[in-house]
């Protein structure tokens, strides 16, 4: 695991957007796996910068996000499928059809984790996995007690990241109780990994995922048997860190 420490959020999204540029560039192909959430905020804005600069162009991109709430339709504001053509898609050149959200909405939930998967096969697996971290160690939605052998699933959200959510919503009961993910077994095919952290209120997380125990009660854990991951993190997320 590669730490890269950097000052502030703003130099977290600006180190975060050099490798995706760097890896843009040198991927005929590039599958990239993408996360919600405040975290990435930051980077898609420069990544939307470095495409209108004509420094790089998302037109040979797959894209496979990590997850979405069951029950919210995509036109739904707190839906993963919004949130990303409003900070991303809707603004580079990637082609609709290459983009790929947990589909939250269909009847057969389970059918859709099975194609989520075999999408994510045919496309070749993933090339670079962005993450984010839960506070208590979850990687997409992947709570604490998830599986290490997990594939794309059905999730009920645990009431911590419930909370944490709840922010986006008018109320937490709106905040809804389950949500499809990518698996953990999924997410560490990934060729590459590179998880971005930031704020005091990650550090504990943070120090969990560098230091602690490999274990399935905090399944950002597991990336430490990943050999090549990245975490780039400010000082504030690095504080509890000796
Ligand atoms: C989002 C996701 C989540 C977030 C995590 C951190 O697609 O999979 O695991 O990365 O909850 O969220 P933020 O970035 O809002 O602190």
């Amino acid at each position: 695991m590669e730490i890269i420490k950097v000052a502030n959020y703003e130099e977290m999204s600006e180190k975060a957007c050099s490798i995706y540029v760097e890896r843009l560039l040198n991927l005929k192909n590039p599958v990239l796996g993408l996360a919600t959430g405040s975290t990435p905020e930051g980077l898609y804005k420069k990544m939307i910068e470095k495409q209108n600069q004509n420094e790089v162009s998302f037109k040979n991109t797959i894209s496979f996000n990590l997850d979405e709430y069951v029950g919210l339709d995509a036109s739904n504001p707190n839906s993963y499928h919004y949130f990303m053509k409003d900070k991303l898609f809707n603004h580079i050149d990637i082609p609709a059809e290459q983009t790929h959200v947990p589909n939250g909405e269909v009847s057969d939930t389970e059918k859709e984790c099975r194609d989520y998967e075999e999408r994510i096969r045919e496309a070749g697996h993933i090339d670079l996995q962005l993450l984010g971290l839960g506070v208590n160690g979850h990687i997409g939605f992947n709570e604490p007690g998830t599986s290490f052998s997990s594939r794309t699933h059905i999730v009920e959200l645990d009431e911590s990241t419930r909370n944490a959510n709840a922010r986006f919503f008018p109320s937490i009961d709106e905040v809804p109780t389950k949500a499809i993910t990518m698996g953990i077994e999924t997410i560490m095919e990934s060729k590459e990994i590179l998880l971005l952290a930031s704020g005091e209120n990650k550090a504990e997380a943070v120090e969990r995922l560098i230091n602690g125990e490999v274990s399935e009660e905090f399944p950002a854990s597991i990336l430490q048997n990943h050999d090549n991951v990245i975490v780039i993190a400010d000082e504030a997320a690095l504080s509890k860190v000796n």
